[in-house]
């Protein structure tokens, strides 16, 4: 090495010691006859003192001239700060190194952005010299923490007798619902591979070789909408199970939740994590990725409004809807007319609401707001209770169908819950949300298609209803929620070939077309498999939820942006016409 320590190391007992410290030029500040550099590296900074006696005028007009971000050698002792210099923020904030001899190994010019400038500067300058800005602590600490992450995975399922195995990158389609992204055959003209998705497929055929239980840190690949947490290309823990049901899945992540939880926060969590069915999370919540960190459920008045004269409220009922509200506790005096319109016209515009109805409640417990007038005292009473309002608190309603209040009063929960502080900073919630359906229509195209995946099996007391009420067979699947984000998703799948053709009948996919797509699975499934299941956990969620970040970028080394373009390298670029020619491809 270089170097005989780290910019991080150094300490008191050290002084006197003869060192060499390679690093980046912080910051120099010239102190009338002296330089000194804050010197840095990945594990810390120490300070350099360039002046006499130990450094001739020479060199202490070099090191004022080093530039910040030049690479530097400095070798010299490791002396005590002057009393009152000592700077307790530092690991080696009670030392420093009189340097005798310095080497600029790369100098490097005026950079656009400094990792220490205390304002973050704007996302794409960060991207393009990402370089740069990985030098900077919080980055640093965001790598750092996923590859901790990644390492608790790995020990713990090696620890648990999972085989780590790869599958191919270059592959054929799987079907998880987002389109793909292909890769063009030099070999075989006019033909594509695809990148997987998942490894869904070949895990499940592991499963059918016998290897009982498989892990993967896999990489994946959506062209889909991006948001702020999702990649088009994105790192899954991917695991699959032989002989197991759901709760053995369930299980078995809960214990990786838990020893995650241990290592990264220093806590005890309690097991099992908490579970409710998709219908009770769509009750309570209106999403089936609920925020446990805080309470505020919805509550369903449907009853009440259906016999009131305000005809918002009633007519809703009669045309088969519902009326359902929140009660946001001991907080009606932060609610201005001008924040409620505010509130009604973001559920206006994000979820096609027609109206947001209030009221306050007063100091006697009676329910007051302009449209009171239209409900009689009693109906007020029934109301406040159902909502348990007490004085001081604002009760809101949304009069409309299951999905809008569903989709609304989520969406006011989601809002309101981070504007009030509704729950700590560091607070965490984790829990299970199962029997999702297996299908959903979609009215566009007007066919059904697989909520999860089509190989997701049925719960065993809804297989008959497969064929006679798809939209209400349910299926043996289950996410993991950490803080109202989807961590993760799997399922029980279907082992036998029948049950599958059914399924792909269902959702569209004919003999033919199945055989062609996944005749491989067929096959597979006719000779020998197991009954199986398992999970995938998107790591890049993980490492941001614990990290308390809410941007996905965040903790991925070199992301790309919302529009899925690499701003360092300039992916995606142009190629050549030959090697378009030899792909057999023309560009538009
Ligand atoms: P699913 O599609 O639910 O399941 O994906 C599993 C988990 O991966 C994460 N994830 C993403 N993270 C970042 N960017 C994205 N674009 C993105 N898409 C998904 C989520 C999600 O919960 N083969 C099945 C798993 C199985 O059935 O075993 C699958 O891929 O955290
Ligand atoms: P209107 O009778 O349309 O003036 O509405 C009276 C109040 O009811 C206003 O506060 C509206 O925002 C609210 N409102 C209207 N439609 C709905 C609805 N579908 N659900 C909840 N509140 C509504």
């Amino acid at each position: 090495m270089l170097r005989s320590h780290t910019c991080g190391q150094l300490r008191s007992q050290d002084i006197g010691k003869s060192v060499t410290l390679c690093g980046w030029v912080e910051n120099n500040r010239d102190h009338g006859g002296s330089v000194f550099i804050d010197l840095r590296d990945r594990y810390g900074l120490t300070q350099i003192v360039i002046g006499p006696p130990e450094a001739e005028s020479s060199l202490i007009d070099a090191a004022g001239r080093v530039s910040s971000e030049s690479v530097i050698l400095v070798r010299g002792k490791v002396a005590p700060r002057l009393v009152g210099k000592v700077n307790e923020k530092l690991q080696t904030g009670e030392i420093e190194v009189r340097c005798e001899h310095m080497e600029v190994l790369n100098p490097c010019p005026t950079p656009p952005f400094t990792p220490s400038q205390p304002e973050l500067p704007g996302e794409d300058l960060r991207l393009k010299y990402r370089f740069l800005d990985l030098r900077r602590p919080a980055m640093l600490q965001a790598m750092e923490l996923r590859s901790k992450i990644i390492k608790i995975m790995r020990d713990y399922f090696a620890h648990h007798d999972f085989i780590d195995v790869e599958t191919p990158i270059l592959g054929r389609s799987t079907p998880e619902g987002a389109r793909d992204y292909l890769v063009p055959s030099r070999v075989h003209g006019g033909k594509f591979y695809a990148l997987p998705q998942s490894p869904q497929l070949y895990k499940q055929i592991l499963m059918v070789a016998g290897f009982d239980r498989y892990v993967q840190v896999a990489k994946c690949f959506r062209d889909e909408d991006l948001r702020a947490d999702r990649q088009p290309e994105f790192t899954q823990l991917d695991m699959e199970m032989s002989f197991v049901d759901q709760d053995d899945v369930i299980g078995m992540i809960d214990g990786l939740v838990q020893r995650t939880v241990k290592e990264v926060k220093g806590m005890e969590l309690p097991l099992p994590l908490p579970r409710m069915t998709y219908q009770e999370a769509m009750s309570r919540f209106g999403t089936d990725a609920p925020d446990l960190r805080f309470a505020m459920e919805i509550v369903d008045i449907s009853q009440i409004a259906a016999e009131v004269d305000f005809r918002v409220f009633r007519d809703a009922v009669d045309k088969g809807g519902f009326v359902r509200g929140l009660n946001v506790k001991g907080k009606a005096s932060d609610f201005s007319r001008r924040r409620i319109d505010e509130l009604t016209d973001y559920v206006k515009q994000n979820f096609a609401a027609k109206g947001l109805a209030w009221f306050r409640v007063e100091q006697d417990g009676a329910l007051w707001s302009p449209t009171s007038k239209n409900f009689t005292d009693v109906e007020l009473r029934e109301i406040g209770q159902a909502m348990q309002a007490e004085p001081g608190d604002l009760v809101m309603f949304l009069a409309d169908s299951w999905e809008v209040t569903c989709k609304g009063l989520a969406g006011l929960r989601k809002r309101l819950g981070a504007e009030l502080n509704l729950y700590s900073e560091d607070a965490m919630s984790y829990s299970w949300v199962t029997q999702f359906p297996m299908f959903e229509f979609d009215a566009e195209e007007n066919r059904w298609i697989a909520m999860h995946h089509p190989f997701t099996a049925p719960l065993a007391e809804d297989l008959e209803k497969l064929k006679s009420d798809p939209g209400s067979c349910r299926a043996q699947a289950y996410d993991l929620v950490i803080n109202g984000s989807e961590a993760g998703g799997g399922t029980i799948r279907i082992h036998d070939g029948q049950t599958q053709q059914q399924v792909f009948e269902l959702l569209g996919i004919d003999q033919q077309t199945a055989r062609d797509r996944f005749g491989f699975l067929l096959d597979a499934l006719k000779y020998g498999a197991p009954p199986h299941g398992g999970i995938a956990l998107g790591i890049d969620r993980w490492v941001m939820l614990f990290a308390g970040l809410e941007n996905i970028r965040e903790v991925i080394a070199f992301p790309k942006t919302q529009k899925a373009s690499d701003l360092m390298t300039e992916a995606p670029g142009e190629v050549d016409a030959k090697q378009l020619r030899e792909l057999h491809l023309r560009a538009f």
